[in-house]
Parts: C-alpha cells; sequence; structure tokens
C-alpha cells in the first residue's frame, strides 16, 4: 500500500487487474494482449493529470475479470466497507475488466449502497496500445470519485458515467462499450467536469455479514438460454448438480421454448427458484397475470443471477 499525505480528502485505488492493467508484446496489438499485469501504483502513475491529487492504491486483486470470483468479490466489497468508513477518504475507483464489469458493479451496490461514491472503471485497450483509454478513464473515474454530491456504485468509461446497476456490456471492441438499455447514462466526464441528467444510485445497503467467507457456501446458480430448438437437457442436468436456483435468459418479453419450459416448471416444483430475464439487450420482462416464473424486471440475466445468489443468501 502507497501512501501520500496530504490534508485535502483523498481518493482510495482499488485495483483488481483487467485489460485496464493489461500489456501487449507488440504495441499496436489492442486484442492479443495478457490482461492484469499491471499493479495499482503503475495504473496511477501512467496518468500525469493525476499528479498532486491525494491517493492511496491497494491491489485487491489480479484477475482478467472473466475470472472474477466469490472469493474477490468479498474481498473487494470488505476493503471498500473498510476505506468508506476513514473520514479523510471521499471515495473509491476500482479498477476492473469490463467483461464482468456488470455483475461486480451491481452486486456492489447491493451490498454496500454506499453514502460516498464507488467509482468503477476499466478499459478496452491494454495499457500497452497506441491509443490507450486507460489512463482516461482512470482519470475520469477519480474525478467523479471527487464529486462532493456523488453516492453510490457507478462505471465510469469513454467520458460516461452508468449508474451500475443499469450497466450492460453492449460491444466487444469499441471503446464506448456500455449501455444501460432506456435508462441512458447518468452523466458525462468533459474536461473533469460532470454534466449530470439523472440522480445518483440509492438504496439500503444488504451489508456484508452474509456473505460466505467459503466460496463453497455461494448458492450454485446458473444461467440457461431460451432458443430455436431448445432443450430441458441443461436444467436436467443442473438439478442432478444440486443448484438452487436457474435464471433463464429468454426470448423477447420473456418467451420460453415450450420444451424448456416444462423442465423448468419441473426444476420449479422441485424447489428450485427460476426466474426469467431477457436476451434483449433494453427493455425490462414486463409481468402478466398468469406468468409462472418472476420477472427479473431490467436486469441482465448475470445481474439477475446475483441478485438472486444475494437472495438466497438471506433467505
Ligand atoms: C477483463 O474483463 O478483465 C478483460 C477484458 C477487458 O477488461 O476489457
Amino acid at each position: 500500500m502507497n501512501k501520500m499525505q496530504s490534508p485535502e480528502r483523498r481518493i482510495v485505488v482499488l485495483a483488481t487487474g483487467g485489460t485496464i492493467a493489461g500489456t501487449a508484446a507488440r504495441p499496436g496489438d489492442n486484442v492479443g494482449y495478457v490482461a492484469a499485469q499491471l499493479g495499482a501504483d503503475d495504473l496511477v502513475a501512467a496518468v500525469p493529470g493525476l499528479a498532486g491529487t491525494p491517493l492511496e492504491t491497494e491491489q485487491v486483486a489480479q484477475v482478467d475479470s472473466k475470472d472474477m470470483s466469490f472469493d474477490i468479490w468479498r474481498r473487494l466489497a470488505e476493503r471498500a466497507a473498510h476505506h468508506l468508513a476513514r473520514d479523510e477518504v471521499a471515495g473509491i475507483v476500482v479498477t476492473h475488466g469490463t467483461d464482468t464489469l456488470e455483475e461486480t458493479g451491481y452486486f456492489l451496490q447491493r451490498v454496500l449502497a454506499p453514502r460516498k461514491p464507488v467509482v468503477l472503471t476499466a478499459a478496452m485497450r491494454p495499457a500497452t496500445a497506441l491509443l490507450r483509454d486507460g489512463p482516461q478513464n482512470l482519470l475520469d473515474a477519480v474525478a467523479v470519485a471527487r464529486e462532493p454530491q456523488a453516492h453510490g456504485v457507478v462505471v465510469v468509461v469513454a467520458g460516461v458515467v452508468w449508474d451500475a446497476r443499469e450497466l450492460r456490456k453492449t460491444h466487444t471492441y469499441r471503446l464506448d462499450a456500455f449501455g444501460a438499455g432506456d435508462a441512458g447514462w447518468l452523466a458525462r466526464v468533459e474536461e473533469g467536469r460532470l454534466r449530470r441528467q439523472r440522480d445518483w444510485p440509492a438504496g439500503e445497503p444488504l451489508g456484508l455479514a452474509f456473505l460466505p467467507v467459503d466460496p463453497a457456501g455461494w448458492p450454485a446458480v446458473e444461467i440457461v438460454t431460451s432458443h430455436a430448438g431448445a432443450t430441458g437437457l441443461l436444467v436436467q442436468a443442473a438439478r442432478a448438480a444440486g443448484v438452487r436456483g436457474l435464471v433463464v435468459a429468454a426470448t423477447g418479453n420473456g418467451s420460453l421454448h415450450t420444451t424448456l419450459e416444462a423442465a423448468l416448471r419441473e426444476a420449479q416444483s422441485a424447489g428450485i427458484v427460476v426466474w426469467r430475464s431477457s436476451r434483449c439487450l433494453a427493455g425490462a420482462v414486463l409481468p402478466k397475470p398468469d406468468d409462472v416464473f418472476p420477472t427479473a424486471g431490467t436486469l441482465t440475466p448475470a445481474q439477475a443471477r446475483v441478485e438472486l445468489m444475494l437472495q438466497l443468501l438471506r433467505a
């Protein structure tokens, strides 16, 4: 941990890896790189605009976010909660991979619902790219974390601030790879200043005490997809493996292939919790009076899985 003393309230940067900390053998290579190579201090040192800003850094993990784990989530939430409780800390920045940003952001908002800002940021290109986006994203994230009115968990990428609960990755390659469906952006960061159009995320925190220390203590919840020619095969396998919940990524407004629906009804009768989300990029699964499976609303399938796991843990 690197501490720089200052009377100004400070920002704590919690690093977890991702492309923002990735390096490639060739500077022009934007896809053939290895994520999670540089440390938190390297990321900060690459941003001249942060010189003089009171910052602390802490390396919480070093992973490609496709490998995000329950263990890292719990540790990240604990470290964030620890620093948020310090008077001298104005806000937190979390550096993360883009691939599971919508899950980690959702998780942190639900467990922490912080009264100070927790700002997740990431990059689509590695730190060795000719036109790398990480340093600007980190600078923007720190600007948001220093905003006196800000609170809740938000995500800052490509100059746009998103409410973490609404975030979804919408592009595989572009620098502006995120969206929030119908909700739209929360704010934009323009030369370090915020242009805000919506409220900061709020809500009651679930807290951390119920999160299992042993990763095996997390309830098994899987995602299955409805599609042409769908079968009940994966649902049956999930049942045999002892899952406690299933989120189905349904078509359109939550419709299901008849064969898959039959298997899901059987799973539900056997005590497995089944929720419907949608494969669509935007819009809620709107409830109907004859619904067999509850809707996950506007949550993406991956976020619905996080919410279902949290609810099962607290049940
Ligand atoms: C990751 O999610 O860690 C790798 C991909 C990325 O950050 O864009």
